[in-house]
């Protein structure tokens, strides 16, 4: 029996199409989903079966394709790409694969073939596929779903039920756009079988292209077995040619994400309204509130409170922190911080343990100390605001002269007055005061106190300004 016999298993992903109903500048494979290309879901799936190899066949934006895959595939398996120069269709595109990575001879072993545009596919159906395959010894093995078929290629079934052939939907007659029984595009095939029925296609269909479809017909005219296995979930593989798939998709992988990690302890009031990336970690017993968006390398530990209306990209939570309404790229917020509502942390402020960042505060590049408060209406940038220091409201760090960028220093306990601005580069020193509404240009000493405005006129300033230059 070849039924128990072991074959090596290895896939092709055909990700060479142009993808024209997307109406794009970007390769189809590319548009993310939950922050990961299409093509990245797709190979996520295949990386962790026991596969042999990988082969991916580019063709439209090869290049870009190819460079996409290499540096976000987080896998030790290597995949390789082959290049279909001329879209001809799916059957040419599998041929290519097959010839120019030497899988075109003589093999027993089984080959998974996956288009690039399936990004909810989960290994264990493909590990399924591949069992059922095997189990049924047969030529070529169709993943199928039951339900809407439109756009789809129908699967036809003789009287007996077993598969006849695959009709693309612009070929098909009225009954057979009736049947309710879609192709996948998934497929299991024994390699040894494959290249001589794909040398069998012709393009004489409504496209004038070659249908990886049409060796369902060649292989079972010539003799050999064809099955079919359904998708438990007809939602699972499917296809996104155009913007609308596309979104569909991505609420279907959204909710999965959601459900994964609620399962794993985090409180979503409204998952629907909860929008997570692939890439983000979650600790449990973190509590994310409507319309909060977490991108990228976002990490939010355990016991914080994110939301309502907080969009935080490659940032990192600590635990217990309160992030109301806020806008953060790039940033660091410890533990039992609370930021906002209504704060704009932008790429390299990091929030210490127990600091309190207000409404209205925007800071940039900024060290804020352990305990620290910037409460209300700041701009704090190019700044490093010492342990328990407290900013009052409307304070400005003066960063930029219109040529560089400066430097402020806020010691420890220090207590800036209302609205004063900090003309960098500057220091206040450890318990140092500033009065209300002062314009501060020079260092001023730990525990001293710095008051007024030096507001003088300069009439040259212009024209010494030029003279610099
Ligand atoms: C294909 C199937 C259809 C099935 C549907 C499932 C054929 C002829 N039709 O149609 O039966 O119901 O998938 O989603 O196979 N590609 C290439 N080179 C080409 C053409 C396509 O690499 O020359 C790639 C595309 O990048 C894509 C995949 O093959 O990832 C499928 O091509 P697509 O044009 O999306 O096929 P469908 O019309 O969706
Ligand atoms: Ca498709």
């Amino acid at each position: 029996m070849t039924q128990s016999t072991y074959r090596p298993l290895s896939a092709v992903v055909l990700a060479a199409g142009e993808g024209t109903r997307m109406r794009s500048e970007t390769p189809k494979v590319l548009h993310p989903l939950c922050g990961r290309p299409m093509l990245l879901h797709v190979l996520d799936a295949l990386t962790v079966l026991p596969l042999e190899r990988i082969v991916v066949v580019v063709g439209h934006g090869a290049e870009r394709v190819t460079k996409t895959v290499q540096e976000q595939l987080a896998t030790e398996m290597p995949v390789e790409f082959v290049e279909q120069r001329v879209p001809r269709g799916t059957g040419d595109a599998a041929s290519v694969a097959l010839t120019a990575s030497g899988f075109d001879g003589d093999g027993e072993d089984d080959l998974l073939l996956v288009p690039g545009d399936t990004p909810l596919l989960q290994p264990e159906t493909l590990a399924a596929l591949a069992r059922e395959h095997r189990s049924g010894d047969a030529a070529a093995t169709l993943l199928t779903a039951i339900s809407d078929p439109s756009g789809y290629g129908r699967v036809i079934r003789d009287e007996q039920g077993r598969v006849s052939h695959v009709v693309e939907q612009v070929d098909a007659d009225d009954a057979e756009l009736a049947v309710n029984e879609w192709n996948t595009s998934i497929y299991c095939f024994r390699r040894g079988l494959l290249a001589p029925a794909l040398r069998r296609l012709s393009p004489e269909n409504a496209q004038g292209e070659y249908y990886l479809t049409e060796v369902v017909e060649v292989l079972r005219e010539t003799g050999h077995l064809v099955l079919a296995m359904a998708a438990e979930d007809p939602t699972e593989p499917v296809g996104v040619n155009d913007r609308a798939q596309l979104a569909a998709a991505e609420t279907s992988l959204r909710a999965r994400i959601n459900q994964r990690w609620m399962r794993e302890g985090v409180t979503m009031t409204d998952p629907s309204r909860t929008y997570v990336d692939a890439s983000v970690e979650l600790e449990a017993d973190c509590h994310l509130l409507p319309g909060t968006m977490l991108e990228g390398r976002t990490v939010v530990g355990a016991g914080s409170v994110v939301g309502p209306e907080s969009h935080l990209v490659d940032t990192i939570v600590g635990e217990r922190a309160v992030v109301r309404q806020t806008v953060a790229t790039e940033a660091e917020i410890g533990d039992d911080v609370t930021v906002g509502p209504f704060a704009h942390l932008r790429p390299g402020s990091h929030i210490a343990a127990g600091a309190r960042i207000g409404n209205f505060v925007e800071t940039k590049n900024a060290e804020i100390g352990e305990g620290a408060k910037v409460n209300h209406l700041s701009y704090i940038g190019d700044a490093e605001v010492g342990d328990r220091a407290n900013i009052g409201a409307g304070t400005i760090t003066a960063n930029y002269d219109g040529r560089d960028k400066h430097r402020t220093k806020i010691g420890r306990d220090a207590r800036i007055g209302s609205n004063t601005v900090l003309r960098a580069p500057v220091e206040v020193g450890d318990g140092a005061y500033t009065g209300a509404g002062s314009v501060v240009t020079h260092d001023v000493p730990p525990g001293a106190l710095a008051k007024g405005v030096p507001a003088e006129i300069d009439e040259e300033w212009s024209a010494r300004r030029e003279d610099d230059d």
